[in-house]
């Protein structure tokens, strides 16, 4: 059974968003079968730099997406981003000095960042996008 679920409820109705997010989601979901497969120190090394890489590309995109857009909250959305990079880079570098272990707690805390940061975060632009009339072809 996965971590993460994805499901509609998830959907933003802005179809980029939305792939790149449910990539997102199976990117957390191999980190977890890794942690709970007990794969080697390597592999979940290897997991948590796709992971890593992974959200960048897409925090990116959506940064691109609200610039392109005007979105008006861009700033805080951006500072929601760039903390949460923060907060998975300092884990990473901790588990390659073999300071922490990768946990349950962990794998709870990506999900929930993940599933709140969308349903609540992500849903204001999308919210404030669909009141304008901005999504159609050119953002999916
Ligand atoms: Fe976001």
């Amino acid at each position: 059974m996965p971590l993460f679920t994805w499901s509609s409820t998830y959907e933003l109705g802005i179809p980029a968003m939305d792939r790149q997010h449910l990539t997102l989601v199976e990117a957390i979901n191999e980190l977890h079968e890794a942690m709970l497969t007990g794969q080697d120190r390597e592999v979940v090394q290897r997991t948590i730099h796709k992971l890593i890489s992974y959200t960048k590309i897409h925090f990116e995109s959506e940064e691109q997406l609200l610039t392109a857009k005007g979105f008006p909250a861009y700033t805080e959305h951006r500072m929601e981003h760039h903390a949460f990079v923060k907060r998975v880079l300092d884990f990473h570098n901790q588990f390659m000095d073999g300071r922490v272990v990768l946990s349950a707690e962990i794998m709870q805390f990506l999900k929930d960042w993940l599933a709140s940061h969308i349903l609540v975060e992500d849903r204001r632009y999308a919210v404030w996008m669909k009141e304008r009339g901005m999504i159609g072809t050119q953002t999916g």
